[in-house]
């Protein structure tokens, strides 16, 4: 009888040991995917945000600025969209004309090196502007 006892207590200790493991594996689990959907969430919708440059874009940009090629395009959308989506989603270009982003830059590198972490330096300020220059008239928006 004592020892039938003892047995029926080890038995629902190890259920409960068995459950809480379970709850914690459980709580492993809902945790990972969730951070992992976040993830590509901001990432999507970063993205999706500017149209998609093309030859005829970087054959237009290069009237302005002679020699610019797709490769160079891709390159400054990249710049843009790292430095320009750092604080808030990067703008679509053609929200402005060329002129207007002219001084929407300088102010907005005027913030961005006035903080400690997020430094936009004289060439990639060119380089941000050539983009937007280029893409601002772009047919696709
Ligand atoms: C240090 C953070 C930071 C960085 C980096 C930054 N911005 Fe901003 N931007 C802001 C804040 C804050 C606002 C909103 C308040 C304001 O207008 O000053 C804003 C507003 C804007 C607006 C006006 C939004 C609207 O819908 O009217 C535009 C356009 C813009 N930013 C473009 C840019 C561009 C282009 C760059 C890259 C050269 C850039 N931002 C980089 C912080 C930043």
């Amino acid at each position: 009888m004592n020892l039938s006892k003892r047995n029926s207590f080890r038995f629902t200790a190890n259920n409960k040991l068995s459950m809480l493991m379970a709850l914690a594996s459980l709580g492993l689990i809902v945790s990972c995917s969730t951070s992992r959907k976040a993830h590509t969430e901001v990432k999507k919708s970063k993205g999706d945000m500017l149209p998609a440059v093309t030859e005829a874009d970087a054959a237009r940009g290069a009237e302005k600025f002679p020699g610019y090629t797709l490769a160079g395009l891709k390159q400054d959308m990249i710049l843009y969209e790292q430095k320009c989506g750092a604080c808030h989603d990067p703008k679509k270009p053609s929200m402005e004309p060329a002129e207007k982003w002219k001084g929407i830059v300088t102010e907005m590198v005027n913030k961005a090196n006035n903080t400690y972490d997020k430094k936009i330096s004289a060439a990639e300020q060119t380089a941000i502007m050539r983009y937007l220059t280029t893409m601002s008239t772009s047919k696709k928006k």
